[in-house]
């Protein structure tokens, strides 16, 4: 079929992205009055501009914020997902602006619940490597400590039969002593060899730390007990013994705890300047005793359970309280740690199993 002539419009709506729409006016010029032509391009003008004004509406309103949401969604997989998402637009862009900013805090959330558990994964695995190495340590050690033990244990029994006879024989010869020099001379021959019947009496103690009955214990009694036995030595030094307790009742040998509480208050005494003060803790089946003293060396700290491991001047210290210590709580089950405070002054807890 051959075409009328006339008057063909293509309005092309170019856009910066391309053509959105085109518009077709098939009207014939040459049939019709002017006036009826005139109507036509008046016709054609209005819907010309109608349709430009409508792309410009569509371009702003729906298509750049779209452009906008996706340009943004693809630079996230570069930048990550710090910027947000800004709904603009009519209703549909801004519900999707909404929607994908509401995914973006949700994928920020979920990332940091991430983040935090494998913080919390990587803390709990540290936490029980270290329990571990700890425990292994703690189990060399304590056979280490119970052959040195059984070792001093059976020098000790022969050590301290002939100490015993060098004591009683000096007694004897200082009762007729013909000058007070040999006097002086033999007491001093018997404080030495009372000193080699209490390193023996601890050595004997440590490889056979725990021979005693066990029974029911009030351990607020036994530190009470120790206490007083340890009063003396605080006295004489101006250190103030105190004790706090609930009363608490464990299984244990009472006569080889009071020897635990004893050792742990002389070395704080020992620790502690005039002035000092020594608190005594028991609650359930914990006994702990603090100090406002020196502190634990920190090059002191690994060895401290080790007999004969002192920082005290000869004569002064045998090294071996701690180590006693050690083997009764580790009798019966139990811990004993030492920490320093973060004031000044250490810490020592028994912790009964
Ligand atoms: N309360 C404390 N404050 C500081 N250091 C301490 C304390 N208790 C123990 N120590 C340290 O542990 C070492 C070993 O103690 P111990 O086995 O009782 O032997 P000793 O008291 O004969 O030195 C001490 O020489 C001291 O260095
Ligand atoms: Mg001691």
């Amino acid at each position: 079929m051959m075409r009328r002539p006339g008057l063909a419009l293509k309005l092309s709506v170019l856009l910066m992205l391309g053509v959105v729409g085109a518009m077709v006016v098939d009207f014939s010029l040459t049939s019709g009055t002017d006036m009826d032509r005139a109507r036509v391009l008046v016709f054609v003008s209005i819907a010309l501009a109608m349709a430009l004004l409508a792309a410009v509406v569509l371009d702003t309103l729906i298509i750049r914020p779209l452009v906008r949401l996706s340009a943004q969604a693809r630079r996230m997989e570069d930048r990550g997902y710090a910027e947000p998402f800004v709904p603009t637009g009519l209703d549909e862009p801004r519900e999707l602006g909404e929607a994908l900013e509401h995914l973006r805090q949700r994928v920020l959330a979920e990332r940091e619940e991430l983040q935090r558990l494998n913080a919390e994964l990587e803390r709990r695995v540290e936490e029980r490597s270290l329990a571990l190495a700890a425990a292994q340590r703690a189990l060399v050690e304590g056979e280490r400590l119970v052959a040195v033990g059984r070792l001093g244990a059976g020098v000790a029994h022969e050590v301290n039969n002939p100490a015993g006879v060098i004591l009683g024989r000096a007694g004897l010869l200082l009762d007729d002593a013909a000058t007070p020099e040999a006097a002086e001379d033999l007491r001093v021959i018997m404080r030495q060899a009372e000193r080699i019947r209490e390193i023996t009496g601890a050595l004997l103690r440590l490889g056979r730390p725990s021979r005693g009955e066990r029974g029911a214990v009030d351990l607020a009694a036994v530190a009470r007990s120790a206490m007083e036995l340890a009063r003396h030595e605080a006295v004489a030094r101006g250190v103030t013994l105190e004790l706090s307790c609930q009363a608490s009742e464990v299984d244990a040998d009472a006569a080889a705890l009071e020897q635990v509480a004893y050792n742990l208050i002389r070395n704080a005494v020992q620790a502690s300047q005039e002035g000092g003060v020594v608190r005594l803790h028991v609650a359930g089946s914990t006994l702990s005793v603090s100090d406002t003293g020196s502190g634990i060396a920190p090059e002191a700290i690994p060895h401290l359970f080790e007999p004969f491991f002192t920082t005290k001047k000869l004569g002064e210290g045998t090294g071996l309280g701690l180590a006693v210590a050690h083997g009764i709580v580790r009798d019966h089950g139990g811990t004993l740690t030492a920490e320093n405070l973060p004031e000044r002054g250490a810490r020592f807890v028994v912790r009964l199993g």
